[in-house]
């Protein structure tokens, strides 16, 4: 198991790049199973989720290539799989976008239930109620979904959820649509950029989507889609991951990737809490300007705060001058990142989907233990301005969603190393972004 080693106090200046979106690339690689043709991605991250779901994808028949560049190639060479094994769908719960493609293109699949996860209950009955409204037969038997169709028809859907849309169910209905005869609408759709980007990719393929980025989805079905090449949006929650550090280590960071368009609400609890941000097209510049301010960033369905960035805000509330509120709508028990922090020495109170946090002057470095994606990076994030060294253990779950963040941040300045089993303590320390980019 890989560790990270920080030690914090290093302010972070320079620029660095965020990666490719894997909320994007991921319902993106799945849809390509609707192609007829091959596909080309561009930018798609090296990360372990996409590890996973290209072993699925080819346990269902489509070779998946990446080349030097970091391009991705995929093409359906045999039409016949249709089972999508338990071993990985609980690895990774977006495997679950290969269903709407896979009874829309084959007309059969069996994907296994998505297991459990550490940010709540996940449950897919939107999706299971919008293929069925497509004319899905679906049925759960030991764990698994079965759906078969002679054929989808197009239908009117809602996608509104307790906590608002779903964005892997719009994604799943959305792509099953374009095969669909007919017209589909979709409302209460989301709107998240990766849903937007994933519709450019469908009409690239030839589907016809209208509504992209509103609340309705308009999709009228083809007979058949084509390939395409296709660039995967930069990873807005990368961005803002990375924006957050130069916040909470103090300095000067200009991140390209940052669309400001895509992170408006984050960039506004940026300002609230007192550190410079200024946009240009597609980079955003942050610098810090002395103590934080106390903040108040509750997460919920896109264009509000998003719930993927919620733990790397309390990391900041936890060392922001006064008391802060974080809280998340999408998720109401997304807070499994407050214990760690408290070790850390943040001072947190939790009250259902809210909590209130009274910020230190110093955190104290300490052993950590990640426990899902962004309960990681947050604690990474939190490191970066406690005394002393401090441990994050349980990487793998860190590397399912960033591409080398360590390596980003050592760039930056950061005092980090990544402790391997085999060769030992490897400190990446301030190189040029060319050196370090040359070790991936
Ligand atoms: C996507 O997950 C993202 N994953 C998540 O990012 C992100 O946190 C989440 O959207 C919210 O923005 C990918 O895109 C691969 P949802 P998803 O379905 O689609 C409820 C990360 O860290 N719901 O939008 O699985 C659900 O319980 C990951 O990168 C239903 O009730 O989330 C939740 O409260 C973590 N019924 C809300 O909707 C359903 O059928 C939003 O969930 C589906 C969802």
């Amino acid at each position: 198991m890989d560790v990270l080693r920080i030690t914090g106090g290093a302010e972070l200046r320079g620029e660095v790049r965020a990666s490719g979106s894997k909320n994007a690339a991921l319902p993106i690689m799945a849809a390509s199973i609707l192609a007829g043709e091959p596909v080309l991605l561009e930018r798609v991250p090296k990360l372990v989720d996409v590890d996973t779901l290209a072993l699925l994808l080819g346990h269902l028949g489509v070779e998946v290539k990446r080349n030097a560049a970091g391009t991705v190639r995929l093409e359906t060479v045999d039409p016949a799989p249709t089972l999508a094994d338990y071993e990985l769908v609980r690895r990774m719960r977006a495997s679950f976008c290969v269903l709407g493609p896979l009874v829309a293109r084959r007309g059969r699949a069996v994907v296994s239930l998505p297991g459990g996860c550490n940010i709540g209950t996940r449950p897919v009955d939107l999706h299971l109620a919008g293929l069925t409204a497509l004319g899905a037969e679906i049925r759960i038997e030991r764990g698994y979904v079965i759906a078969t169709a002679r054929g989808l028809r197009g239908a009117t859907i809602d996608l509104a959820g307790p906590h608002g849309p779903t964005v892997t169910g719009t994604a799943n209905v959305m792509s099953a649509a374009t095969l669909a005869r007919g017209r589909t609408t979709i409302t209460s759709a989301a709107k998240e950029p990766e849903i937007v980007d994933l519709g450019q990719f469908l009409i690239a393929l030839g589907a016809e989507i209208h509504g992209l980025g509103s609340d309705t989805i308009e999709i009228v079905g083809r007979e058949w889609l084509g390939g395409a090449t296709h660039r995967v949006i930069d990873d807005r929650i990368e961005a803002a991951t990375l924006l957050l550090a130069g916040a909470i280590a103090g300095g000067e960071v200009r991140v390209g990737g940052a669309v400001a368009g895509h992170l408006a609400a984050v960039l506004e609890v940026l300002v609230a809490a007192g550190v410079d941000v200024e946009c240009d097209v597609d980079e955003v510049s942050l610098r810090s300007c002395g103590r934080l301010q106390p903040i108040w960033a509750i997460a919920g369905p896109y264009p509000a705060i998003p719930s993927d960035v919620q733990a790397q805000l309390m990391a900041m509330a936890a060392i922001a001058g006064g008391r802060s509120v974080v809280g998340d709508n999408v998720f109401p028990n997304r807070f499994q990142h407050i214990d760690e922090l408290r070790r850390l020495g943040a001072r947190i109170e939790r009250r259902g989907a809210e909590c209130t946090v009274d910020g230190v002057g110093r955190l104290s470095g300490a052993t950590v233990e990640a426990s899902d994606l962004r309960a990681s990076a947050a604690l990474v994030l939190a490191a970066l301005a406690a005394e002393g060294e401090t441990t994050v253990r349980r990487l793998h779950h860190l590397d399912r969603g960033y591409e080398r963040l360590e390596l980003k941040l050592a760039h930056l300045g950061a005092h980090i190393r990544r402790q391997r089993d085999v060769a030992g303590p490897r400190s990446v320390g301030k190189r040029s972004h060319a050196a370090v980019e040359r070790e991936w």
